[in-house]
């Protein structure tokens, strides 16, 4: 069902609007929390390119280099002259490393961000010349609609960099499934999760010492107050990365300093020092419980493969027909 506040090409008053509901909603809640997409203005988006980069976050580099020595055996467990769809504007590191290996016949990057996803598809249709480049502009957890051109051939589904962490177990179920029903049953899911590792890891990954986690969670606050008029007071507000053992993830969390008060798109907020806003959930997974989640998506993992140092995963997956008996 698609949602009403969304037009399909993610439309700008949309956004704007989705965003204040978000904000509103999150920042009366009795557990306050926003929706960590909204981390990603441009702002936000560039500091997390930086994070990637961080000698402490060992996601980013652990996986690019997998995903380079996987590629011979990726290629030969998927099928000649697929659509590869990327759920996300294409890295520029991991997504030339599968378009060099699997010669695929179409590449369809889809993300939110217009702007983004055209440089990023015409820095790879530059790369790849003679591959047709198919943006589309969507909300990749919403419905949208893959290009024409690709439907008569078989799709391999990419989504790297453990983003599927990024949503709690049921929203990752959901979007695994609606990824099944976009890409049609045969298809072939390539997925990143990260795995639980020891908790000082992965609080230095998630609180680096330079700050600039810390400035990508505050950069919150300072979309708040530019873009929904609010008088957040920032410096009150500090980063802080908690585990949560029993969810099996790394929580961010924006929390007061003092007690402060402050005012969003008119309406009045009040917080408690000590008391926090819930800006993001990374969750880790441990080997059964990533193939459960795909299982539960309606996905079938058939390869699986870790580093050394078995820190990150990447699965591959086959969409599960529909089957009405045990
Ligand atoms: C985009 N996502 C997979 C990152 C993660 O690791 O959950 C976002 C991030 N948040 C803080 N550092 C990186």
């Amino acid at each position: 069902m698609p949602d009403e506040r969304f037009s399909e090409d993610g439309g700008a008053d949309e956004q704007a609007d989705a965003f204040r509901a978000d904000v509103l909603a999150g920042l009366s809640a009795p557990i306050p929390a926003i929706p960590a997409r909204w981390l990603y203005d441009r702002a936000g988006s560039e500091l997390f390119d930086a994070i990637t980069r961080l000698e402490t976050y060992y996601p980013t580099r652990t996986e690019t280099a997998l995903l380079e020595t996987i590629m011979p055996e990726v290629r030969a467990l998927i099928p000649r002259g697929a659509a590869v769809v990327e759920f996300g504007a294409g890295s520029a590191t991991k997504t030339p490393l599968l378009l060099r290996a699997i010669d695929p016949a179409a590449y369809v990057p889809v993300d939110i961000s217009g702007d983004y996803l055209e440089q990023s598809a015409a820095r790879l249709a530059a790369d790849f010349p003679g591959l047709p480049v198919l943006p589309v502009t969507a909300d990749f957890v919403r419905p949208f609609d893959l290009p024409g051109d690709i439907d008569d051939l078989p799709r391999l589904g990419f989504f790297p960099g453990s983003t599927i962490g990024n949503f709690v177990p049921r929203s990752a179920t959901d979007l695994l499934r609606h990824f099944r029903e976009l890409l049609g049953t045969g298809s072939r899911l390539l997925i990143g999760m990260d795995r639980v590792k020891p908790v000082e890891r992965l609080i230095a990954a998630y609180d680096d010492p330079g700050g600039v986690t810390a400035r990508f969670n505050l950069n919150l606050a300072t979309r708040i107050n530019r873009e929904l008029g609010g008088t957040i007071p920032v410096d009150a507000f500090r980063h802080e990365a908690r585990w949560n053992d029993i969810l099996s993830r790394i929580e961010m969390h924006l929390v007061a300093q003092r007690d402060v008060e402050f005012a969003v798109a008119g309406q009045h907020f009040d917080f408690r020092a000590g008391s926090s806003i819930h800006s993001e959930n990374s969750h880790k997974y441990g080997a059964r419980g990533a193939r459960v989640l795909l299982l539960a998506g309606g996905w079938t993992p058939l390869a699986e493969w870790t580093d050394p140092a078995r820190d990150f995963a990447v699965i591959l997956a086959e969409a599960q027909p529909n089957r009405f008996a045990p």
